[in-house]
């Protein structure tokens, strides 16, 4: 699976430096290629001629070279490599890596790579449990990028506690799982729907939900890193994402969003269908702002048309399909109803009784149902998390 993969290896200066020889070993016995970067304060724990021997590659420090003068290109080393590694990765480079800052080699690489990134952070303790070093873990994360997170145990300050850099033997394993996963899903063009629908009352107005898109934009990124092709039709959100294979399109309405999704399915392998759609619509939108008069004020509503329903019925049987339900009473009843009605693969469950699960949250507590009568409860995940079981249940069953 590693064979002739090209891995960077960005090595920053924290004690738990002197492990990261055991992982080059790991990592070209199975046939990879590491070139290693590191920091200006790495080569106070770890040599560059240990690594060097062991990788069998030149060690890059600088941005030029000290002995011939000539520029290392940052650039080449980012589009170079198929996955890149930051282990042990220390508040100081963490900091950096959340805030853009390039003012090394490594970072200025990291900037540049258009490949994957895994950090195995390590420092100490109290370093690992200031909120700032939470924060900028978030942010990595909200950026795609790959965490393991740091072990329990003794510490070099001799203090015990939380912070030592994962076994190098967990971050091979996280390497390899990387690798096996990327390809999962390399020949899958998923459309996924996301957030809410706003439906216009005024100029001003509208009927809308709580919906924050999150769970739809955690599916399409784990999608995206498993190597499908994504078109992502998203109502109103503050979400983030970027990725060449990624297609963006945001709409506002039900109606928007269901001619983007008709226009759109067709060429897709499959659909999860994630979007908080409002089931109705003001019957008119007013022209004008609607002043303030009556006591009272009363908006016809109309129904909107269900888009996974109507993909459900007009889909070809080489497509799959994925509903998601929000229930409040006899969840698994309603949802299998569903999954049935709309002609779907499966349905993912979520109620609102669960702490955590549904709107707004950054967590999430699913049921996944097949049409085949599996069912899998997973238990409150976050929201990225909870994507991945979908996909990892979805995978081999429809997908
Ligand atoms: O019937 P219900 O609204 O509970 O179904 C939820 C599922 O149907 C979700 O997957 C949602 O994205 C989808 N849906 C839709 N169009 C609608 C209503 C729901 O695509 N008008």
């Amino acid at each position: 699976m590693l064979n002739g993969k090209r891995v960077i290896l960005g090595i920053t200066g924290g004690i738990a430096a002197y492990k990261i020889s055991f992982l080059i070993r790991m990592l070209k016995k199975q046939g990879a290629e590491v070139k290693c970067i590191l920091t200006p304060a790495a080569k106070d724990f770890v040599s560059p001629l240990t690594l060097a021997t062991l990788s069998g590659e030149p060690v890059y420090h600088y941005f030029w070279n000290r002995e011939d003068g000539r520029w290392t290109n940052h650039v080449d080393l980012g589009i170079w490599a198929d996955l890149m590694i930051v282990a042990p990765l220390t508040a100081n480079t963490l900091s950096k890596m959340a805030q853009g800052n390039a003012d090394n080699l490594l970072m200025a690489t990291y900037l540049s790579a258009k490949c994957p990134v895994i950090v195995a952070p390590a420092m100490d303790l109290d370093m690992y449990a200031h909120p700032t070093t939470a924060e900028n873990l978030n942010r990595l994360e909200n950026h795609g990028i790959q965490i393991i997170p740091a072990e329990e145990g003794f510490l070099a300050s001799g203090l015990e506690g939380k912070g030592r850099m994962a076994e190098p033997s967990t971050i091979f394993e996280r390497v390899e799982d990387h690798f096996a996963l990327s390809a999962s899903l390399k020949n899958q063009t998923i459309l996924i729907t996301a957030g809410p629908t706003y439906e216009s009352i005024d100029p001003v107005r509208f009927i809308g939900n709580y919906s924050s898109g999150k769970m739809g934009f955690a599916l399409a990124e784990i999608a995206l890193q498993r190597g499908a092709e994504v078109i992502l039709i998203s109502g109103p959100t503050q979400c983030q994402l970027h990725h060449d294979r990624l297609k963006r399109i945001d709409v506002n309405s039900t109606l928007e969003m269901y001619e983007a999704v008709h226009h759109h399915f067709e060429k897709c392998t499959g659909g999860i269908f994630a979007a908080a759609v409002s089931d109705y619509r003001p019957a008119t939108k007013a022209e004008q702002k609607i002043e303030k008069s009556e006591k009272t004020l009363q908006i016809d509503l109309v129904k909107n048309p269900d888009i996974l329903a109507s993909i459900g019925e007009s889909k070809s049987k080489n497509q799959w399909l994925i509903g998601f339900a929000l229930e409040t009473e006899k969840p698994e009843v309603h949802a299998r109803k569903k999954l049935q009605k709309k002609n779907l693969d499966a349905i993912v469950l979520n109620t609102l009784q669960d702490a955590g699960a549904g709107f707004g949250h950054d967590t999430n507590k699913i049921t996944v149902l097949d049409k085949d009568n599996n069912s899998h409860n997973f238990e409150l995940t976050s929201k990225r998390e909870a994507a991945k079981n979908i996909f990892n249940f979805l995978t081999d069953r429809f997908v």
